[in-house]
């Protein structure tokens, strides 16, 4: 039997989910919902079998709809999730899980106390690249776990695209990287300090350096930045995480298409080249469906409480950038251009699905 689901939101995010429980077979998609037209255009084309509505309030009244996918934007989330603990239903969600902090505990409250199954996209945690150097550090090939420097910069979402509600690119972003040296130490933030730069003299810093310790003691740099030659004729990334032990490391980059890992360990040196897996929407989608189907939550799905901490830290690092000298650097004019050049890029950084275009 197919898992009846609802989706809301069909941009981006929206679409990708759509085309991986479509492929994986386990998904009914019985409703699709979004507020804007051209996306309702959009479903109504690529999912003929699915009914297409403006008005989520529908999915939460048909007691058929097993689970919500909530792929909208983060203003909308928590009134989203509070309904679907209503209506008794599962919950597979997009990060950050509300706009403020507080709204955010506020559903780790409800959530904990919830008997459904609940999961958050926070991607990097399904990845095979992170799960391989995580394995090999807990066999201790790399001795005590000491420093994790984690960097991702491209030349993506420019300020005033969209996701405005997500918050400047280091918390949007940033968070899966907050998120993923949390998991790595195993352990709480509990020092920091930050530097942000405020690119082209933008309001908000669109690149900051967080460094600081955990309370084990590793300790962490962590780089995040839309900021990455967004004019350059031809357009590249830096995207790595260096990880040290008192014995060896463990290292990955990638190029959005394939990921090499290389592991240096006491007993093993080992340099694996992989498919990068994209989102891995694949993985997430399919340990809800076993999680909803065997009636046992899959502690491998991030919780809303390793969410609203990541997010609390985004924020919480932000402010911290704020606080500390924040200089302006370039004009707004050269943001026009960035943003008017990603207007016509057919191929590009994340850019969000255009609204325009129909398959
Ligand atoms: N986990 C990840 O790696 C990752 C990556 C990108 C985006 N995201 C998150 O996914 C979410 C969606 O991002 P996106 O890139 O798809 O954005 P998007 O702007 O492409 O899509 C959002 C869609 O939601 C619709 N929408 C907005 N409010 C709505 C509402 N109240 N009800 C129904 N539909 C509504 C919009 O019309 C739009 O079609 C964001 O919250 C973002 O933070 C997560």
């Amino acid at each position: 039997m197919k898992i009846r689901v609802g989706l809301i939101g069909f941009g981006r995010m929206g679409q990708m989910y759509w085309e991986e429980m479509q492929k994986s077979g386990r998904w009914d998609i019985a409703y699709i919902c979004d507020t804007d037209s051209v996306s309702r255009e959009l479903a109504k084309k690529l999912s003929p079998s699915s009914r297409i509505i403006s008005d989520e309030q529908e999915i939460f009244d048909d007691c058929s709809i097993e689970v919500v996918g909530l792929f909208a934007l983060a203003d909308s989330r928590n009134e989203q999730i509070k309904k679907a603990v209503r209506s008794n239903k599962h919950i597979l969600t997009e990060k950050p899980i509300a706009d403020t902090i507080e709204k955010e505990w506020e559903i780790v409250d409800l959530i904990e106390k919830y008997n459904k199954v609940a999961a958050v996209n926070l991607y990097l945690r399904n990845s095979w690249y992170h799960q391989t150097m995580k394995r090999f550090i807990d066999e201790g090939e790399i001795g005590e776990l000491a420093i994790l420097r984690i960097c991702h910069m491209t030349p993506g979402l420019a300020p005033g695209e969209g996701h405005e509600y997500e918050g400047p690119a280091y918390h949007d972003c940033g968070m899966h990287y907050i998120d993923i040296a949390r998991w790595y130490a195993g352990n709480e933030y509990k020092t920091w300090h930050a530097q942000g730069m405020r690119m082209w003299n933008y309001k908000d810093p669109w690149w900051v350096q967080s460094h600081g310790t955990f309370q084990n003691g590793v300790v962490f740099d962590i780089t995040q930045g839309f900021v990455y030659g967004q004019l350059s004729r031809n357009q590249t990334h830096n995207s790595y995480t260096d990880i040290i032990g008192t014995k060896g490391i463990v290292r990955m980059t990638h190029d959005f298409r394939t990921a090499v890992v290389e592991l240096h360990g006491v007993n093993r040196t080992l340099r694996i080249e992989k498919p990068f897996g994209g989102k891995n929407l694949d993985k997430l989608c399919n340990i809800m469906a076993d999680s909803i189907e065997n009636g046992k939550h899959d502690p491998r799905l991030p919780s809303m409480r390793d969410a609203a901490i990541a997010s609390q830290y985004g924020w919480i690092f932000l402010e911290d950038a704020c606080r500390n000298e924040l200089p302006g650097i370039g004009n707004l004019q050269t943001l026009e251009e960035i943003r008017e050049r990603r207007r016509h890029m057919k191929e590009g950084y994340g850019l969000l699905r255009p609204k325009k275009t129909m398959v």
